[in-house]
């Protein structure tokens, strides 16, 4: 183990001391690389640049928070893994482990530092995850040619998720939604600013479409049968003929499905710290799994403002929600 793995507090102190700061969502945020950063995640950032290994064949599953991690985990998974692990077979792992588990995260856990060995033991090829801004992405991450997919949402879902998300699993502490709508307004939330996060990935897909694939939220919804296709494909296992009449597409889709993965035990009991002394209730990651959502929550001059934001951010790329 090196120093860095003993660090804690005091290493992040010294790490954040001459960052801009503000009041954050729950504690201070720092502005890190351009991104708003709580200490931990500056710490575990500088290790994964500083350690971490990319190669060439690996997969990296990146995506702003709250935006359908957990569910593009349990998607390439199960398709990346269906020769070993066919999808309708009973003893299937996305029914005994919980999808955040199926994929490690780069930078996570924060506390207690990834053992960065335990990334190197996985076989090639590697799947892995990350809520990291694509700048900030260990170099070799782009020049080795690792292919990566990302995953954004609408924004005002973002926000709504986030909110009640952050209040559920931080319970010492409430932020009310009128000032996480203002921070999210500002580019003020974790990893943000949001649209900076997805503008960034979204420049990289459209100049490297081989090796970026930029897929939203809200159309995996509305057709997630054509994504799990495009997924295959991106991925280089794309479904045989056989496989599509045999309705294995359909399969997946059924498997990693809002209701099922929220029904299954290892998802709907229990609590883990992934995050490193943050015990969250594995339930956390599915609440309502819907598109317009921040209907019920925000009023419609919330909605209009954060519209203009977005929209006003993103002018000229090409990129919309
Ligand atoms: P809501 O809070 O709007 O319900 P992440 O995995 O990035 O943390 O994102 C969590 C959001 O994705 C939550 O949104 C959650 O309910 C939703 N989600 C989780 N599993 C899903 C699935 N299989 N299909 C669609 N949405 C899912």
């Amino acid at each position: 183990q090196t120093e860095t793995n003993h660090g804690g507090p005091k290493e992040e102190e010294s790490l954040t001391s001459r960052l801009p700061t503000r009041e954050g969502w729950w504690k201070p945020f720092f502005l890190f690389q351009g991104f708003w950063f709580t200490p931990q995640m500056v710490r575990s950032t500088v290790l994964v640049q500083a350690q971490f290994r990319p190669r060439a064949d690996d997969i990296i599953l990146a995506t702003y928070p709250k935006c359908g991690t957990t569910w593009l985990k349990a998607l390439a998974f199960t398709v990346a893994h269906r020769s070993q692990h066919p999808v309708a077979s009973h003893g299937h792992p996305v029914l005994t482990s919980h999808p955040q588990d199926l994929v490690p995260f780069l930078e996570l856990p924060h506390r207690e530092l990834h053992p960065i060995e335990e990334l190197e033991a996985l076989p090639s090829p590697r799947l892995l995850s990350t809520h990291l801004p694509c700048t900030s992405l260990p170099s070799g991450a782009s020049t080795l040619g690792c292919r990566i997919v990302y995953l954004c949402r609408e924004p005002k879902d973002v926000l709504v998720s986030m909110w009640h998300y952050t209040n559920k699993v931080r319970k010492d502490f409430h932020i009310d939604l009128g000032k996480a709508f203002e921070f999210f307004c500002e580019g003020v939330s974790l990893g943000g600013p949001f649209w900076e996060h997805c503008l960034g990935y979204w420049k990289w897909s459209m100049e490297e479409p081989g090796r970026v694939l930029f897929l939203k939220y809200d159309e995996m919804m509305a057709n997630p049968a054509e994504h799990v296709k495009m997924l295959a494909e991106f991925l280089g296992v794309p479904f045989t003929e056989e496989e599509e009449s045999a309705g294995v597409v359909e399969e997946v889709v059924r498997l990693c499905s809002f209701e099922n993965l929220k029904s299954l035990p290892v998802n709907s009991t229990g609590v883990s710290d992934r995050v490193g002394g943050l015990p969250m209730e594995n339930a956390s990651f599915f609440r309502s799994g819907k598109v317009g959502d921040w209907k019920n929550h925000l009023t419609e001059e919330m909605a209009r403002k954060l519209d203009c934001i977005v929209e006003e951010k993103l002018k000229g790329s090409g990129l919309s929600f």
